[in-house]
């Protein structure tokens, strides 16, 4: 018989907190403080308390947070920014917006985030700031990029999208750089109903200015200090991360007791590489990614079989059309390409039972013993 095993099943987490959220959305319209209600800095005040860090400023979304991490540091036009190669397009985008260019950087072939040993080559007199990002929900070499940007007067920006709660030698991914980068996008660890998303910092300045940039530039009503954009966090959405945080750290929880059983059961696949935590650290496992021979056939196979799988992602940033301007030719980023042939996202989000990863795993099992066999 075959068993729906969605990718991720938003349904299925608003049910747990139906009421909740159902009351605090209602109360916004009800109150109809749409723009910059209560909601939000009492969401922000949360936030930097979850993360421990001093502020956290909500945003219209992890692109626009990155964006207004940058420009709250005068990064623009004529400036180079290190990212990873392997990341979602948003961290190119983000530089992209303010004129800056970014610099690709491969990865690590086993954990997937920026290869530390690889950024000092990439290190060039107009390079301002680095960007790591902690892809999948695991913790990249955060403090060796510390180190080595404080040696280099290079701001660090870290792109935590997919990594809320996440730490590195105990500390929280989002306080190590000068400023961290959130998104709550519904299918993140910790998700809005809608776009959203926020900048952690400890310095007083970096927050003031944040707040102004993100609504027109203005502390007080049409009184403009700097030219800002409109990249509020929404009431409403507050209102739901509100509800939403305190379950974030058991969520997180179920994700990595899920993929303990994923990494289990799936040993016995000679076939499968699992994903590797490294030490020092904590993986939130936003993303199970696995690599795999013959992904395609098995991912169609898994299709057909109620399971639902994505790749996270098939195209590596410099081979995608919007970047040929960066002129990076095939095979500048071996790791990143290689990786980006044989990796598979698994079904994973805090809901899915036990019942459904222990049948994703047999029919991985199936498709390899078939394929042994022909
Ligand atoms: C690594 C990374 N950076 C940036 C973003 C951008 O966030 P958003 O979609 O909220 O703009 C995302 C998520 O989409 C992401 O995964």
């Amino acid at each position: 018989v075959i068993m729906q095993v969605p990718f991720l099943d938003l349904k299925a987490q608003y049910r747990t907190i139906k009421d909740a959220v159902d009351c605090a959305v209602l109360r916004i319209l009800d109150q109809s403080n749409f723009i910059l209600g209560q909601e939000v800095p009492e969401f922000e005040q949360a936030f930097a308390k979850f993360l421990d860090a001093k502020f956290s400023v909500g945003v219209a979304s992890g692109l626009d947070a990155l964006r207004l991490a940058l420009e709250a540091c005068g990064i623009g036009q004529g400036d180079e920014v290190i990212i990873p190669a392997n990341t979602f397009i948003a961290t190119a985008l983000a530089v992209s917006s303010v004129g800056a260019k970014p610099v690709l950087v491969d990865i690590d072939p086993v954990s997937y985030n920026i290869d530390p040993a690889l950024i000092a080559a990439a290190i060039t007199p107009r390079t301002r700031a680095i960007i790591p990002v902690h892809l999948y929900g695991q913790p990249c070499e955060i403090e060796a990029i510390c180190q080595l940007a404080a040696q280099h007067q290079l701001t660090v920006i870290e792109d935590a999208c997919q990594a809320h709660g996440a730490t590195y030698n105990g500390r929280a991914v989002g306080t190590w750089g000068v400023m961290g980068c959130f998104s709550f996008y519904p299918g993140k660890n910790l998700g809005a109903y809608g776009d959203a998303g926020a900048v952690t910092t400890n310095d007083p300045q970096l927050a003031g200015k944040l707040s102004r940039l993100r609504n027109y530039g203005q502390e007080k009503k049409y009184f403009h200090q700097e030219k800002g954009l409109n990249t509020r966090l929404d009431t409403i959405q507050a209102a739901v991360l509100q509800v939403k945080l305190p379950h974030l750290a058991s969520w997180n929880a179920q994700r990595a007791a899920h993929a303990a059983q994923y990494t289990a059961l799936l040993k016995d696949i000679p076939e499968v590489s699992t994903p590797v935590v490294l030490p020092h650290r904590s993986h939130v496992f936003h993303l199970y990614v696995v690599r795999v021979p013959q992904r395609e056939a098995l991912q169609t196979f898994l299709a057909s079989q109620g399971i639902s799988t994505i790749i996270h992602y098939p195209i590596p940033i410099h081979q995608q059309q919007a970047y040929r301007d960066l002129d990076y030719r095939w095979g500048a980023f071996p790791h990143t390409e290689q990786a980006a042939g044989e990796i598979l996202s698994l079904p994973m989000y805090s809901e899915l039972q036990s019942a459904q990863i222990e049948y994703v795993v047999s029919k991985i099992s199936e498709f390899y013993t078939q394929q042994r066999k022909d």
